[in-house]
């Protein structure tokens, strides 16, 4: 009952329900779903039990809008239930594993079936040839190989497309630009922030656009705003497209920006529904309002997860190069939402800021301490290579009056020259907040 994505035909046309219309799209959400809620109850003990907590069946689910009489899932579920109590497979059933980079305690351990790698693999390609990849590409994928599902997912959804891959993973920045341009590959896959250090290295290295041959980067894994697109289209003339994906849900694919719109990802809807919620309330919220992100997967056999609470602050669109939904730009994460003397700001909002200010790449670090009763917060920046064109101290006091005008927070600024910052090979580090390291 649960089918792979089998494509007879070329890979490179559309899947069939990406060009249906959006009612049969709804008739296929509502039989996927009530086949999965089913399946996890019988299945998957600890969802069992919270059913029953709540008080629901899944005989209580009758059209889509039952849904939300169903239990959330939350990442700690899965520490709770380390490493499989989540699986609704038997482990022999279980094709591979991966698990989330938990930076405090247990990661969550996620696992898939064939059928499930087949349906992961399939909408990555679909993300690639929805950001444009054709016969003939040549993808470099710079997110990282291992547990981590970006690079070996990521890896299988451009094979599985039939591109040529190049599995480079992340990090050894100099020999990833050298490979850039001997091997002139025309799509990266790729983090922003590493991006960004893959272009400092052009620059360094003395390398012009001739040199390389990027059409296309699939940007994501974490937050990145509008400014970063321009800054990374405009240093390595390519175009960036949203890339979005979680590993309890399934890794990167769940959604993909499309080429001939670049306006927020497209939700593949025909395998996770997704559902706005207030955070504080858990009420649903309906389309266009902004809230958190809740998926449920319509399709996974090894590790079926209702209505899971991603903790990404976004809101729903519609449809508009498919007939899936689309999510806006995210804000940022709630678990990295700052509260700076009462006022809430993502990191997302002061990229958007620095990149405003000419003298400053978009490397940065926030740093959160407390004097007494109040937070004071540092925004550490560097220089752009080789800018003279104002003093520090101007650059400093400039990023300030803007970071207090458009962002609402009083803040030192400490402007580096290039290179102090900490470079990551991944995610990048955006927030050190010294009020919880205490
Ligand atoms: O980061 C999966 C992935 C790999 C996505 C490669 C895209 C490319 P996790 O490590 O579980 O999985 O982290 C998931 O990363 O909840 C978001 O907070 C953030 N994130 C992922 N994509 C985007 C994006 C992978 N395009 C968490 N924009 C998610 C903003 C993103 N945030």
């Amino acid at each position: 009952m649960l089918l792979a994505v089998s494509k007879p035909g070329n890979a490179f046309d559309l899947d069939d329900i990406e060009t249906a219309t959006v009612d049969r799209l709804r008739d296929l959400q509502h039989a996927r779903m009530r086949h999965i809620i089913r399946h996890a109850y019988e299945n998957s003990p600890p969802y069992q039990r919270k059913c029953m907590a709540a008080g629901v069946h899944p005989d209580d689910f009758r059209n889509l809008d039952d849904l939300k009489k169903f239990p959330f899932s939350v990442k700690q579920d899965f520490r709770d239930h380390y490493p499989y109590g989540m699986f609704a497979v038997p482990l022999d059933r279980v094709a591979r594993i991966h698990a989330s980079s938990g930076t405090t305690g247990k990661p969550a351990v996620v696992g898939y079936t064939a059928n499930d790698l087949a349906t992961w693999s399939g909408l990555v390609a679909r993300s690639l040839r929805a950001a444009g990849a054709r016969a003939g590409d040549r993808v470099h994928n710079a997110y990282n190989y291992g547990l981590f599902t970006g690079g070996i997912g990521s890896h299988d959804g451009a094979q599985a497309l039939g591109v040529t891959v190049i599995p480079v993973s992340g990090g050894q920045t100099e020999r990833q630009v050298n490979l850039l341009v001997d091997l002139k590959p025309t799509i990266i896959m790729v983090t922003p922030s590493y991006l960004l250090n893959i272009a400092d290295e052009f620059d360094r290295q003395g390398r012009s656009h001739a040199d390389i041959a990027l059409r296309v980067a699939l940007v994501g894994a974490e937050p990145w705003t509008e400014a970063m697109r321009a800054e990374i289209n405009r240093r390595l003339n390519l175009q960036a497209v949203d890339y979005y994906g979680i590993s309890e849900i399934i890794g990167p694919g769940v959604a993909c920006e499309c080429i001939e719109t670049l306006d927020g990802p497209t939700l593949w809807e025909d395998h996770f529904y997704p559902e706005i919620i207030d955070p504080e309330t858990g009420e649903v919220l309906p389309d266009g309002q902004w809230g958190e992100l809740v998926i449920t997967t319509l399709t996974k056999e090894a590790l079926p997860v209702i209505r899971y609470r991603t903790r990404d602050i976004t809101r729903l669109l519609p449809g508009t190069a498919r007939p899936m939904r689309r999510l806006d730009r995210f804000a940022g994460r709630s678990d990295d939402m700052m509260i700076i003397r009462g006022v809430n700001v993502f990191p997302s909002q002061i990229e958007e800021q620095i990149l405003l200010v000419p003298q400053l790449g978009g490397h940065f670090q926030i740093e959160i301490h407390r004097e007494g009763a109040l937070d004071h917060v540092t925004i550490n920046v560097e220089l752009r290579a080789g800018d003279v064109s104002a003093p520090a101290a101007e650059v400093a006091r400039e990023l300030g009056k803007r970071i207090k005008t458009m962002v609402g927070i009083s803040a030192n600024v400490n402007v580096a020259p290039m290179g102090a910052i900490e470079r990551s090979q991944g995610k990048a580090v955006r927030v050190i907040d010294r009020r919880k390291l205490r």
